[in-house]
């Protein structure tokens, strides 16, 4: 009771809040805190019976008050970057982001840059320095760091999290790779990227892992240049269209038991890993493709050559937690990893 009375205090709270930040705003359609103004679309596709419908009828009702707001929405973006717009500004001031420090001139770059934050400084630079007008600048500096982080980061941790999971399901697996690791490390160096050729069966579990956690079900979606036929489908110019990459990467055709784990399917000579594209292919494939093969191959393998995993609490299920959506993710769970002396 006494939590069900704080909840409605704090909504209270939160509706009288924005009321009062919203009337500085131009008259326009009517929000709520966190669901938006996402309520009345859904009324209007009630009377008019289709999404399509409601958007049209949403659009003709509030472009006037949408084009004043949109004005000062540009404004805005021209005169604070993206990063500082979505994080808050404590998270800003941390060194990791190195932004400060480089603004007010107190980092200093090492001859050999470490890191993609210095070679791009190192880089402006040098362009400067030869007058060459470029594109290179703090402002570029902190996209390009917001955007490598954000594609970057939650699908190889998420990638990682899911290989753990099959290890722990199918032990068997597990101690054929570390027997394959050690025995082209002798159990006393680190695994390097030079060791790839000497260790299949390692890069065909990674290769399963990818395919069968197939992280991004769905593609990135594309904008259809031209009018074109697909399969006896007309596809008109504009439409959004994407690829179904779970499809391609369970095709009975080419994976038998395509719901099973097994790495071996890749042992068998038939180039199964043209099939699997968890990275996507042609031009616009993943920027960070090779940056996150090289990630996958050493941690996982480091970690599999020197730690034996146990599951804490149960071994976790295979099942992703929301298999419907785009970015498949496992659930939460708890490895214990013992040293191997
Ligand atoms: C296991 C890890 C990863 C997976 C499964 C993955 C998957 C993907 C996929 C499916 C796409 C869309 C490709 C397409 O549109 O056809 C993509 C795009 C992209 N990825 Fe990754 N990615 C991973 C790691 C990374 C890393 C480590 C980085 C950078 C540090 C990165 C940066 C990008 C960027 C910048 C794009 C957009 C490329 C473009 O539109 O031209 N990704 N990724």
């Amino acid at each position: 009771m006494l939590l069900y009375s704080l909840f409605i205090c704090f909504l209270i709270y939160f509706v009288i809040k924005h009321i009062f930040k919203v009337r500085k705003y131009p008259s326009g359609p009517l929000s709520l805190p966190i669901i938006g103004n996402a309520f009345q679309l859904g009324y209007y596709m009630f009377i008019t019976g289709s999404l399509q419908e409601a958007f049209k009828k949403f659009r003709k009702k509030n472009q006037d008050k949408f084009y004043v707001l949109k004005k000062k929405m540009d404004y805005q973006f021209e005169n604070i970057s993206f990063l500082e717009a979505c994080l808050p500004q404590f998270f800003l001031k941390l060194s990791y982001f190195k932004v400060e420090a480089i603004k007010n001139g107190s980092h200093e770059i090492p001859d050999e840059a470490n890191d993609y934050v210095d070679a791009f400084l190192k880089e402006m630079d040098k362009l400067d320095k030869a007058g060459i007008k470029s594109s290179f600048s703090l402002e570029a500096l902190v996209f390009d760091v917001f955007d490598l982080y954000i594609a970057g980061q939650e699908t190889t941790s998420t990638t990682l999290a899911w290989a753990l999971i099959y290890l722990l399901n199918h032990p068997d697996v597990t101690d054929r790779v570390r027997k394959e690791l050690r025995e082209v490390t002798d159990g006393s160096r680190d695994l390097s990227q030079n060791d790839k050729p000497k260790t299949p069966y390692f890069n065909a579990t990674i290769n399963e892992v990818q395919r069968l956690a197939n992280i991004i079900s769905i593609n990135l979606m594309r904008k259809a240049a031209e009018d074109f036929q697909l399969g006896g489908v007309t596809i008109r110019k504009g439409q959004a269209v994407t690829a179904q990459i779970s499809m391609v990467m369970s095709d009975e055709k080419y994976f038998e038991e395509p719901n099973k784990f097994n790495p071996d399917r890749y042992m068998s000579g038939d180039k199964l890993e043209n099939q699997t594209i968890p990275f996507g292919i042609g031009k616009r494939a993943c920027l960070g493709e090779s940056l996150a093969r090289a990630e996958l191959y050493l941690i996982l393998g480091n970690l599999i050559q020197r730690y034996e995993f146990e599951a804490v609490d149960g071994v976790p299920s295979e099942q992703p937690v929301n298999p419907k959506s785009s970015m498949r993710r496992p659930e939460k769970f708890k490895i214990r990893l013992v040293k191997i002396e």
